[in-house]
């Protein structure tokens, strides 16, 4: 996933690009580059490393004059990171410039078609193909080249353009990637998300694919593929880039996982009233409820590790049978999918391939598909058929934290709701689902405060390189997100293992002083989450669980204990994770990792 921005104005565009970009970052960080018109002229400046390095090269864009420009941060998916292969990328004739965010699966054919044409390429990018594309369709007028440019184009695209022959319009097109345009006063941007527009303007128009739009600085025009004029709603933005800043915290991951109370409570209460779960975003009639006879929750990675822990809950309110498929598997695997399955989406960004290819697979199926989503306006909500959005405000740390808590807390009370709305569950049971339900953000606030230990925890086991994580029925879903984050920021490899499991062949692994990170918060199958614990003490290994303050059974064979507040066994996975969040953060930080770039990763894969 890339980030691309865009700016014309009566300011100096550079420097308020660059800034852009710096609030996309972690969208992509192994090169970046800016484009301006100045004097009728394009000026470029591009390089492979962060945007720091953008920064030092443009002297902060001081030395990049012009009111008109576009910029991009980028994840290489075609082409090592390189300064050749950062955007932008520039025509022969250097008219044109251009930003790309998504991928051009055609290119290659492209690429020949237009070497056979006698058009250079200096990149190994996909990229590169559109800006000569334009150079060969443009006799005068870019929205024409545009729309040419755009019906040879297959794959993925958000675009920003500009042309020298138009000194004060940059041009943005949408096509399954993200792009917004952010409304100023004599001047206009656009920006793969509203983090990069917030502390300009609240005042958002959300691009839809086949979109394309001619921005100056103080008109946007918006038109469809065949050029036809269209309306869009100006959408204003609820928070403000305090939310999208640090604010004082080392890293935005840390500052995400104390935010998790507020945003488990924001997505919790504009759904209870009067004591009883409202979804008014969904229309699912009476009919539809009772037509469901299986759900299937379908994601990837940490989103995928919620839907696992929905499951649980989901299956045991409601009755009806769910399973989890990961989108990538799901995506090419048949599914027996139809229109009595209920398909549940979930997703940060809104923006991972993988799952939305999995999402049409489903709707071609006939299936209803729910959407779980905390990115406004992004392609996975534009394309449910119901959207439920996670308040938790922008996620910027590539590894999710709070988008992990919210999304399992939608599931616990899509869970409650589809039961009372199906007649499976008195009232009684329904009162004290709710209120437990409730209680989570204040569940989580006490797991943050029980655990000021877990720093000292850090220092003990980070200098491991292999950890497992186990557990037992919801125990389990969670070691498996708890595993996710230890590996994706301390990069200390982590193993989740069903802790029932591990007697069949993969004990022969524990050796003295392995760490087992056991979770036993389920009372109800603590005692079999034991029996492994003295299976592994017995092979040497060294066990830090997981368990409520009153377990004190655990006490006298774990080597650590992190104490959690007393939870219900089925509403327990947003509280359970806080302290493994917790764990991964400081090891990672004991290991000195980047903890919220992580190497190779970026914050949505919109690439399969
Ligand atoms: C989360 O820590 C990971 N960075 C990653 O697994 C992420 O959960 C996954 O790529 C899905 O992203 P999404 O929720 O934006 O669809």
């Amino acid at each position: 996933m890339c980030g691309i921005v865009g700016y014309t104005g009566r300011a100096n565009a550079a420097p308020i690009l660059l800034d852009g970009l710096k609030k996309l970052e972690y969208r992509g960080y192994d090169s970046a580059g800016v484009a301006v018109i100045n004097d009728k002229k394009l000026f470029v400046s591009k390089t492979a490393g962060r945007i720091s390095a953008l920064c030092e090269k443009t002297d902060n864009g001081e030395n990049l004059p012009g009111f008109t420009g576009i910029g991009h941060t980028r994840w290489a998916t075609h082409g090592a990171p390189t300064d050749i292969n950062a955007h932008p990328h520039t025509s022969n004739d250097g008219k044109f410039a251009v930003v790309h965010n998504g991928i051009i699966e055609n290119y290659m054919s492209l690429k020949e078609e237009l070497v056979k044409k006698g058009y250079e390429f200096e990149s190994q990018t996909d990229t590169e193909v559109i800006v000569h594309l334009l150079e060969m369709y443009y006799t005068g007028d870019v929205k024409i080249a545009l729309l040419k440019t755009a019906a040879r184009l297959s794959g993925s695209y958000a675009l920003g353009v500009i042309c020298s022959d138009y000194s004060e319009k940059v041009f943005a097109v949408r096509e399954a990637s993200p792009l917004i345009i952010g409304l100023g006063v004599g001047e206009n941007y656009f920006a793969s998300d509203v983090t990069a527009l917030v502390q300009h303007t609240k005042n958002v128009i959300y691009m839809d694919d086949g979109d394309f739009a001619e921005i100056t600085p103080d008109d946007v025009k918006i038109f469809d593929f065949a050029g036809k004029p269209k309306n869009k709603p100006v959408n204003r933005i609820e928070w403000d880039i305090r939310a999208a800043e640090k604010d004082g915290y080392d890293h935005f991951m840390l500052k995400e996982i104390m935010e998790q109370p507020r945003a488990v409570r924001d997505t919790l209460s504009p759904r209870i009233k009067d004591d009883r779960v409202c979804f008014d975003e969904i229309n699912l009639t009476d009919e539809d409820i009772n037509k469901i006879n299986r759900i299937v929750i379908t994601a990837c990675g940490s989103a995928y590790y919620a839907g696992c822990a929905g499951k649980y809950t989901l299956e045991k309110l409601t009755g009806i049978p769910v399973i989890t498929e990961l989108a990538s598997e799901l995506r090419y695997s048949q599914p027996l999918i139809d229109d009595r399955t209920l398909v549940i989406v979930l997703s940060q960004s809104g923006e991972t391939a993988d799952t939305i290819a999995a999402m049409k697979e489903c709707k071609k199926r006939g299936a209803k598909v729910l959407s779980v989503v905390n990115v406004v306006g992004s392609t996975v909500a534009k394309l449910a058929d119901y959207v439920i959005y996670t308040w938790a405000g922008p996620e910027i740390a590539v590894a999710t934290t709070k988008g992990y808590t919210t999304q399992v807390t939608v599931l616990y009370l899509l869970a409650l709701y589809i039961a009372d709305r199906s007649g499976r569950i008195t009232p009684s049971d329904y009162a004290e689902t709710l209120a437990s339900i409730q209680k989570i953000p204040q569940l989580i606030r006490q797991a943050l405060s029980m655990n000021s230990a877990i720093p000292t925890l850090a220092k003990k086991y980070h200098i491991h390189n292999s950890m497992f994580f186990i557990g037992r029925n919801t125990d389990y879903a969670v070691a498996l997100e708890g595993a996710l984050k230890m590996k994706e920021i301390s990069y200390i490899h982590a193993e989740a293992y069903a802790a029932g499991e591990l007697k069949h062949g993969t004990i022969a692994l524990i050796d003295d002083y392995q760490p087992v990170v056991a979770l036993c918060c389920n009372k109800a199958i603590m005692e079999k989450t034991i029996s492994n614990i003295i299976e592994v003490k017995a092979r040497g290994a060294q066990v830090l669980a997981l368990a409520e303050k009153d377990s004190s059974k655990i006490v006298t064979i774990a080597d650590d204990i992190i104490f959690m507040p007393e939870m219900d066994d089925y509403l327990a996975a947003p509280v359970e994770i806080v302290p493994l969040q917790l764990l991964a953060y400081y090891m990672a930080k004991e290991n000195g990792c980047d903890i919220d770039k992580p190497k190779n990763l970026a914050k949505s894969v919109t690439v399969e």
